[in-house]
């Protein structure tokens, strides 16, 4: 097969003007309790499945309440090679798909993140053909995308992997009943977007329920597609012939949430997380509420109060949504790291989740890896000490880290926390931390 594969455009796509230096190192003086208020931005992995999901309009598609952080950017990016026109403003991003193509995509934007492979699904969707480079991310161990072509080859699609490309080719496409062998966030994802204007019914069964799967079939349904049993393990989808744009807003991000009200109880501070869906953060509330923590609902805040003495340690194991998400295990093990007594930490869902926990040694730590479990001893308190992020969410560990260690923690690899958190230094110094970028 031979095609030219885009990797860089001739007109510009519109810069979110966000800072990047990969240079740059955090610098954070820790010891200090948060007090005070974040509001949490929209949600990265709603945001990047909402953006392809409006090339399969027939207009123009507003989205609201988008993070402005590198994974957004580099999607503005990969839908500009693509001849969409975009507009974005603030955290609204405006993106018309008349002129797009089914170009062949590769190279840096593609291989710097997981959420890329989400065109092979829109572009399917919407021209019967997709030709799309094999996806990145974070390095968590295998992360295969099986589950993904098999269902695409379900919906009458044709599956050839060469140079490096997926290619996806159908005469036609056809609602199927699919059944998710391992329960994935991408792979519903994508099989939403192929199915939604594929001809008949297809029914996803074992999916995913995750909250950004609600999400994407909400927008799905606000340009006009028929889904029903979003966020329960049996998902139907009523093929329509055309959608168009819509107006929608993202959910808010439940991971950033977690984050900093990990990061509250870590520094034993009292935080108003505001802005969030509390539901979504059911597990990681009953978890802080077990260690001793006190969370309190108040409307779309959580009041998160860790200066009560008695915490103790707690089992957690990560499972698909409704049970505790892996992406807020990393930075849960830098908190139990000064929790007393053992805690163990089994993360089901990848196999190499653990690359924080060096890092966390480095400042004091005591925990033990054995395969996908984690024995954390807890220690009276965490030193500063220079460490390096080797994924987003370890990122996120390291920032829980240096805020509740005594003296200087130096965070290197800084583009990982700049993929997926908004405006995280500005939000963390209005609530009483010191922490500077240089
Ligand atoms: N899996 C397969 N075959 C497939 C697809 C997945 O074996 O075809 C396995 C994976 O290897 C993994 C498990 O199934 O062991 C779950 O993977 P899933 O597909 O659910 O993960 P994902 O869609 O690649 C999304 C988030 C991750 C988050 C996981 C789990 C996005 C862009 N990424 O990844 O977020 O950890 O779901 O909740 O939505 C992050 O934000 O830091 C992040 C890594």
């Amino acid at each position: 097969m031979s095609l030219s594969v885009k990797t860089e455009g001739q007109r510009r796509p519109p810069d979110l003007r966000l800072h990047e230096n990969a240079e740059e190192r955090l610098h954070i003086f820790g010891g200090r309790r948060l007090r005070g208020e974040i509001r949490v931005s929209g949600a990265k992995n709603s945001a990047i499945a909402l953006m392809p999901a409006a090339l399969l309009g027939d207009s123009p598609s507003v989205i609201e309440n988008v993070p402005r952080i590198t994974d957004v950017s580099r999607y503005i990016t990969l839908l500009h090679l693509l001849g969409a026109e975009m507009d974005c403003s603030e955290n609204t991003v405006t993106i018309d798909p008349q002129q797009v193509t089914s170009a062949a995509l590769d190279g840096e934007p593609v291989r710097a993140m997981r959420a890329s492979y989400y065109l092979m699904g829109a572009l399917l969707g919407r021209f019967h053909e997709a030709h799309v480079g094999m996806p990145g991310g974070c390095d968590l161990g295998p992360r295969p995308i099986d589950q993904h072509l098999k269902g695409f080859e379900a919906l009458g699609a044709e599956v050839e992997v060469q140079g490096g490309l997926v290619h996806l080719q159908a005469k036609e496409l056809h609602g199927a009943r699919i059944y998710l062998d391992v329960v994935s966030v991408g792979a519903t994802i994508n099989l939403l977007l192929a199915a939604a204007r594929a001809d008949g019914q297809t029914i996803i069964e074992n999916a995913a329920r995750e909250p950004e799967v609600v999400d994407l079939a909400n927008f799905l349904c606000a340009m006009g597609a028929q889904i029903r049993g979003a966020g329960t393990d049996t998902i139907r989808i009523q093929g329509v012939s055309h959608l168009h744009g819509a107006a929608y807003s993202c959910i808010p991000d439940r991971i950033e949430a977690g984050t900093y009200m990990i990061a509250a109880a870590a520094t034993k501070g009292r935080l108003r997380v505001s802005g969030v869906i509390p539901t979504h953060l059911d597990p990681l509330i009953a978890k802080l509420r077990e260690i001793g923590v006190r969370v309190e609902e108040d409307g779309d805040a959580l009041l998160v109060d860790g200066s009560y003495p008695g915490q103790h340690a707690v089992d957690i194991k990560t499972q698909p949504y409704p049970g505790f998400p892996t992406d807020l295990q990393q930075p849960m093990t830098a908190y139990l790291a000064i929790v007393p007594g053992t805690s163990i930490i089994t993360d089901t869902i990848y196999e190499s989740r653990f690359r924080h926990v060096n890092e966390l040694k480095r400042m004091g730590a005591d925990i033990r890896v054995q395969g996908r479990t984690a024995v954390v001893e807890g220690v009276p308190q965490l030193t500063g000490a220079a460490v390096t992020a080797s994924d987003l969410r370890a990122g996120a560990a390291l920032l829980v880290a240096g805020l509740e260690a005594e003296g200087e923690t130096i965070v290197d690899g800084l583009i990982y926390l700049d993929r997926g958190y908004e405006h995280f230094e500005e939000k963390l110094a209005a609530v009483g931390a010191q922490l500077q970028r240089k």
